[in-house]
């Protein structure tokens, strides 16, 4: 060894190979010379010997320094500290039976170390590099390097990258061609705001990022390419919740020659196929299918978690005539019968009211039932027929408790809908390590947009309306229907799409019903209408949002675990500190000038 190494100097890596990674060594490696490169996990110093775990991204091998091997490396070891990066050739041999640790693959084994190299030396990290981890998230997106080393961050990426690699396998086999889309482009209507790219060689123009590639799919089936697929970055500028950011993968897809029976199959085939390889996971196809109008009715949202059986009931009549003012006169009343529920506590219930008041209840009634009476604030005013109406509709008894939602459908079917899962969880009704997809079908086609005072898409404008439902568009807009569909897993949203609209004729007709003229239709889209007219195939498709589906299958509660380098509730990036302001010189450029007091510089 050389003189330097006594001040543990890092050297370079020179003609060291490495031999295995850190999860590969076991007794049948007894007696091999190896090299192992990584960080040091644990460091134990007994004096005369030092214990090292060393890991990679795979996993953990001990390392040993001991005097008779390499008293010297010994020596220097002592300087050695966590997140230290090492080089490390020795002789694989068994642990003594006492020291053999059974929760590690190379548990039995230890490197006696011959000779290493420090690599690099690290700093002490802000938090332990541990899967059992307290810090805090904010602290661990600033360092997101350090956070993936923790395995189980990098676990989830490795299943993502195993994701996209069987996806990309069977889009391949079935017949799909991937194409790469612009992200430079004009706003696609998603029903977000866009992301936009200030235009330098045109002044006052500008790029949107895209929401999705949905016009460049559709142009594609019209180019005669008939099928395909990508994976995709979207952007939208939106609130950002739990399931929500503000870049997203998508698994865009897209068939020409096909209705909603094709794609749908196509598209169940795929995920069930990707359950069974990754998960090994059966999931019985044909998916399940429920109307839109019915997954409200029964929970209340449109992207119901059928794993558990509470439903909400509509009891509007059985308290049309009652002396509770709020009952009588509320557009909807609906109750949520909740077995067993009475041992809820005043508290949780208090809980609860504030929780429903997130989606604009202004209260929230109960009923305990008990053997002898109706605990509750309203049962007073509820008459014996009403009591005994809700009785039967709700097949109420002993035990149980009832939540009342009564206003708007809207603010009934989100309260008591998001209630229901509050519920779920709260009484163990919802199975771990189960998968329930459902496709929701049937969806209205436009909703009413009270802001704006006009009717928007639901879906996109370019969702072809049920066959005969394009007349209802100048009449009542509001009954017509979408050929579309959504993948629901576990009452997560993780895919949707629609047959389209592959006629000018119909297209037209669509913008006209969004309150679009003509002339801003061909302003906006007149390359879609251009293209329809020269005889573009009848296509559908659908896009899957990768990363809710990666955090389904990861069992994680956020998309930001199965992102590399995720943003932020406010969209920011902790690590790089994006946003951030920009120079002068790059506004001028641009031919942006800011008004002073949004105006933060950095020149
Ligand atoms: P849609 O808008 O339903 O359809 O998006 C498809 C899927 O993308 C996922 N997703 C998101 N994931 C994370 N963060 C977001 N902000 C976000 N927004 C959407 C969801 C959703 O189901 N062009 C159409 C598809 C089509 O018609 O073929 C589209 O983008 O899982
Ligand atoms: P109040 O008459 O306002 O004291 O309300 C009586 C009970 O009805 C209380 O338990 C309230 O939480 C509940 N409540 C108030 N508004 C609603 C509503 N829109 N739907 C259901 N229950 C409500």
């Amino acid at each position: 060894m050389e003189e330097t190494r006594s001040k543990l100097q890092t050297q370079p890596l020179g003609w060291w190979v490495r031999s295995h990674g850190c999860n590969e060594l076991s007794l049948e490696h007894d007696d091999l010379e190896v090299c192992l490169m990584g960080w040091v996990q644990y460091r134990r110093d007994h004096g005369g010997l030092i214990f090292i775990d060393l890991r990679d991204r795979d996993g953990l091998t001990q390392v040993v320094f001991t005097p008779d091997v390499n008293a010297q490396a010994l020596e220097e070891a002592h300087a050695l500290r966590s997140e230290y990066v090492l080089a490390v050739k020795g002789v694989v041999r068994k642990r003594p039976e006492d020291m053999v640790n059974p929760s590690l693959l190379t548990g039995e084994i230890e490197v006696a170390v011959r000779d290493f190299k420090l690599l690099n030396r690290s700093r002490t990290p802000p938090f332990l590099i541990e899967d059992r981890v307290e810090a805090a998230e904010n602290l661990r997106l600033k360092h997101r390097y350090l956070d993936i080393r923790r395995p189980a961050v990098a676990k989830n990426l490795r299943l993502r990258s195993q994701v996209v690699h069987e996806i990309r396998n069977y889009l391949h086999t079935a017949g799909f061609i991937e194409v790469e889309t612009p992200v430079l482009t004009r706003s696609t209507p998603e029903g977000a705001r866009d992301f936009l790219v200030p235009s330098r060689l045109s002044h006052g123009h500008f790029y949107a990022l895209p929401q999705s590639p949905q016009l460049f799919k559709q142009l594609l089936m019209c180019a005669g390419l008939d099928r395909y697929y990508q994976v995709v970055k979207c952007f939208r500028d939106e609130d950002l919740r739990a399931d929500r950011q503000p870049e997203f993968t998508q698994v865009d897809m897209e068939m020409s020659f096909v209705e909603e029976e094709g794609i749908m199959s196509e598209a169940e085939n795929m995920i069930a196929g990707l359950f069974k390889k990754v998960l090994d996971v059966k999931l019985e196809t044909p998916f399940l299918r429920l109307n839109y109008s019915q997954a409200i009715a029964d929970y209340g949202l449109d992207r119901p978690d059928v794993r558990f059986d509470l439903t909400l009931r509509d009891v509007t009549d059985v308290v049309r005539g009652s002396r509770f003012n709020l009952f009588a006169r509320a557009e909807l009343v609906k109750a949520l019968r909740v077995p067993g529920g009475a041992e809820l506590s005043r508290k949780e219930i208090d809980d609860y009211t504030d929780f429903v008041s997130i989606y604009g209840a202004k209260g929230l009634a109960w009923i305990k039932i008990k053997d002898d009476e109706w605990q509750s604030p309203i049962a007073k005013f509820l008459s014996p027929e009403e009591q005994e109406g809700l009785t039967d509709v709700l097949g109420l008894e002993a035990g149980d408790i009832v939540f009342f939602q009564a206003a708007s459908p809207e603010v009934v079917n989100n309260a008591l809908g998001y209630l229901r899962l509050k519920l779920g969880e709260r009484f163990g009704l919802i199975p771990e390590n189960t998968f329930a997809p459902i496709w929701i079908m049937d969806f209205p086609l436009l909703e009413w947009d009270a802001d704006e005072k006009r009717w928007e898409a639901r879906h996109h404008p370019f969702t072809s309306p049920r066959d005969g439902h394009m007349e209802l568009l100048e009449k009542e807009p509001g009954l017509a229907l979408a050929r579309a569909y959504d993948m629901v897993i576990n009452g997560q949203e993780v895919g949707g799409g629609s047959i389209r609209i592959h006629t000018r004729d119909d297209q037209e007709k669509m913008f006209a019903a969004l309150g679009m003229d003509l002339q801003e239709s061909r302003n906006k889209f007149g390359f879609l209408l251009q293209a329809l007219d020269y005889g573009a195939p009848p296509h559908g498709g659908i896009a899957f949002g990768l990363d809710r589906l990666v955090m389904l299958m990861a069992g994680c509660s956020s998309i930001r675990d199965v992102i590399a380098f995720p943003k932020t509730q406010k969209a920011a990036c902790l690590m790089t500190d994006a946003p951030a302001g920009v120079s002068n010189r790059q506004l001028r450029e641009l031919g942006i000038r800011l008004r002073e007091a949004e105006n933060k510089p950095q020149d």
